[in-house]
């Protein structure tokens, strides 16, 4: 009966998207790759509801203190009204701006006036997932966290609100290709008094590439952007040498297509990684030396 509402309702999400794209298709998919997409991704989705558990079917403690206490905490929070109002902030920000598109695969770089209100809508996280990365966020205290994607910073002031709760210095880097995009996220980060943010414009490869990285260490890193099978391993392998025993790394959109869905069972297997958890819009990693390697695919 869930597995079957939630199909319901992925598939008229897909459709919304999708229609979104075809209404948009000179600057992004053509119309029959749009449909194409569409289609695998409603094959993922109920493999993914076919395959998908509970927490019942959890027997590893630390994977099933993170879902009861965690994932599936669904009391209502104060900070949730806050982060509201960052979106709706955004939602009602008249503005537009030239943005530099770094899209999926793309090696064309291209220009476009977009507006603030409609990235807002587009291209950001939902409610749902910012109010559960608040939630990871809370429960994980990350002291260091790298976000690789900022657009308007919706997932960064989730961060960023929960990082705040605890008792340690906590610092926020996230990165940002688009200067026009970057200048909207910095200063609506800084109206929201989010100051231990530091907003830097660079494409993810140059910053990633710099030596400088193996000698820095996240908690959390935050993958959300270039969601194609090359990057995403390329941005894997260039972090790799960050990794501590309590580092969590999230991938989004790890079944937005096949090529991504390939990138995320490279991951699995990688010889670092020990447990991870499918949730469908992202790909949980961890790196816990104590776990046994173990794949769990869990509905949120
Ligand atoms: C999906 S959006 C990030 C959404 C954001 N994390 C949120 O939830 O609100 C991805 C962002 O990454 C940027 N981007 C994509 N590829 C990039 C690259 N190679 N270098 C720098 N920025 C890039 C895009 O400009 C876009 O703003």
């Amino acid at each position: 009966m869930i597995k079957k509402k939630c199909a319901r309702r992925f598939i008229s999400y897909l459709f919304l998207k999708t229609s979104l794209k075809i209404s948009n298709f000179h600057s992004y998919l053509c119309v029959t790759e749009a449909i194409k997409n569409m289609l695998f991704q409603i094959k993922s989705y109920l493999t993914f509801l076919w395959h998908s558990k509970n927490e019942h079917a959890v027997h590893s403690p630390f994977v099933f203190t993170l879902i009861t206490k965690c994932f599936y905490d669904k009391k209502p929070k104060e900070d949730y009204l806050l982060l509201e109002k960052y979106r709706q902030s955004l939602l009602e920000n008249t503005s537009t701006i030239e943005v530099s598109d770094f899209g999926a695969g793309s090696l064309v770089f291209k220009s476009n006036t977009r507006a603030v209100a409609q990235i807002a809508k587009t291209a950001g996280i939902s409610v749902k997932r910012a109010q559960l990365l608040y939630r990871i966020s809370v429960y994980f205290q990350f002291k260091s966290i790298l976000e690789i994607g900022t657009s308007l910073g919706l997932a960064t002031s989730a961060l960023a609100l929960g990082s705040k709760l605890t008792e340690n210095e906590v610092k926020i880097t996230t990165l940002e290709g688009c200067p026009n995009t970057m200048a909207v996220a910095k200063n609506q980060l800084q109206q929201f008094k989010f100051d231990h943010v530091d907003c830097i414009t660079t494409q993810f490869d140059s910053y990633l590439k710099n030596d400088k990285i193996d000698a820095t260490s996240y908690d959390l890193i935050y993958f959300d952007g270039n969601h194609s099978e090359k990057a995403t391993l390329a941005y894997f392998e260039l972090l790799i040498p960050t990794i501590t025993n309590d580092s969590v790394w999230i991938f989004d959109d790890i079944h937005w297509s096949a090529d991504m869905e390939a990138a995320w069972e490279t991951i699995k297997q990688h010889p670092k990684v020990t447990v991870t958890i499918d949730t469908y819009q992202w790909g949980l990693v961890f790196f816990r030396r104590e776990q046994p390697k173990e794949h769990f695919i869990i509905r949120t």
